[in-house]
């Protein structure tokens, strides 16, 4: 391939897929139940999936075959032409957040060359800890966080009040709580949602988050590394097991449970990409909102090759696309 033409961009053709979801799972926004509200945005983003031209291998899925129908792990996506990928999707990421309709869901998913991208195998959770560029090479995840949140300020020259860490609240953090308030940083509970989080914490034109930490989930951190590497961050991870089984099943399956990972190790191409659209409205991204004409979505988009990250704000005018308003109404 000439490397001074420009080639194809597939993020641009990933997004039709993760609006087509958001746009399923918003009709679901505070009706308490998660399970309908993603099995639209699972269906939704199969179907339009299924137009983009890639041998796509879902690698990340909604689980194994038997119990998901679609999107499972090992499903075979895209019309078969090339290139082939491997496949990452989340098509809610935050399903209580949407439930509840609280803030932060939204519809994600990755691509990257085939074989490039990390398969946890039976690991749910790992350690996360995720910074921007100004702050990449501060990090060390076998320090404490508040070893770690000493050397970004000093790193980046700025004083530990003024940074904010973004942590799900889980019982698991309580001793990094207290270790993050006890520095005077600022810090930022949610629910749900680290991939939002974590993008937030790593793009600089989102100044409001500094740093992710905690343990989420695994497909989570795939996802999220594709991103990092888009956004010249740095995201440092370890397998968490959750259970003595788990534990037993990831060395079994030949998993170095004290490996730190980099977003380098999670997705070893540079040629990868990520789409996401906001469901409930964020600090990522505005939620998907309704008239009587179709709906409008807010996308980011972006390719690690590149550098690109590509702002999508969409009107779709659903009555005149009565292909796609079925698979989002
Ligand atoms: P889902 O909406 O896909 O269930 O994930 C929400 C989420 O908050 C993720 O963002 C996060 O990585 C993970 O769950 C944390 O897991 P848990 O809720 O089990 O602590």
């Amino acid at each position: 391939m000439d490397p001074e033409k420009p080639d194809r961009n597939l993020a641009i053709e990933l997004l039709r897929t993760t609006e087509a979801a958001a746009m399923a799972a918003a009709r679901w926004q505070g009706r308490g139940d998660k399970v309908s509200g993603d099995q639209a945005a699972v269906d939704a983003m199969r179907t339009v999936l299924d137009t983009v031209d890639i041998d796509g291998t879902v690698i990340i899925g909604e689980g194994e075959k038997d119990e998901a129908p679609m999107l499972y792990n090992g499903e075979r996506v895209g019309t078969g032409q090339q290139p082939e990928v491997d496949i990452a999707v989340d098509p809610v990421d935050g399903t209580r957040l949407l439930a509840e309709g609280r803030p932060g869901s939204l519809a994600v998913m990755a691509a990257a060359p085939a074989g490039s991208m990390f398969d946890p195998g039976p690991c749910v959770y790992m350690e996360k800890l995720v910074v921007g560029p100004e702050a990449v090479g501060a990090i060390d995840l076998d320090r404490p966080i508040d070893d770690n949140l000493r050397a970004i300020a000093e790193h980046t020259g700025r004083d530990l009040g003024e940074l904010t860490v973004v942590m799900l609240d889980r019982e698991r953090h309580d001793e990094a709580k207290r270790r993050v308030r006890a520095t005077g940083c600022r810090l930022q509970l949610i629910s749900d949602g680290d991939v939002a989080a974590g993008i937030v914490a790593t793009w600089d034109e989102r100044p409001q988050i500094d740093v992710l930490y905690g343990i989420g989930g695994t497909p989570e951190g795939v996802i999220l590394a594709c991103a990092v590497k888009a956004l010249d961050g740095q995201m440092l991870a370890r397998l968490w097991p959750r259970s003595d089984a788990e534990r037993d099943a990831a060395l079994a399956g030949g998993y170095d449970l004290e490996a730190i990972l980099t977003q380098d190790d999670l997705v070893a191409a540079d040629d990868c990409f990520i789409s996401c659209t906001g469901i409930t409205p964020g600090q990522l991204l505005r939620g998907v909102s309704f008239d009587r004409h179709g709906a409008t979505t807010d996308t980011l988009v972006m390719r690690a090759k590149s550098g690109t990250v590509r702002s999508v704000r969409a009107r779709h005018r659903l009555h005149k696309l009565r292909a796609y308003a079925a698979v989002t109404y």
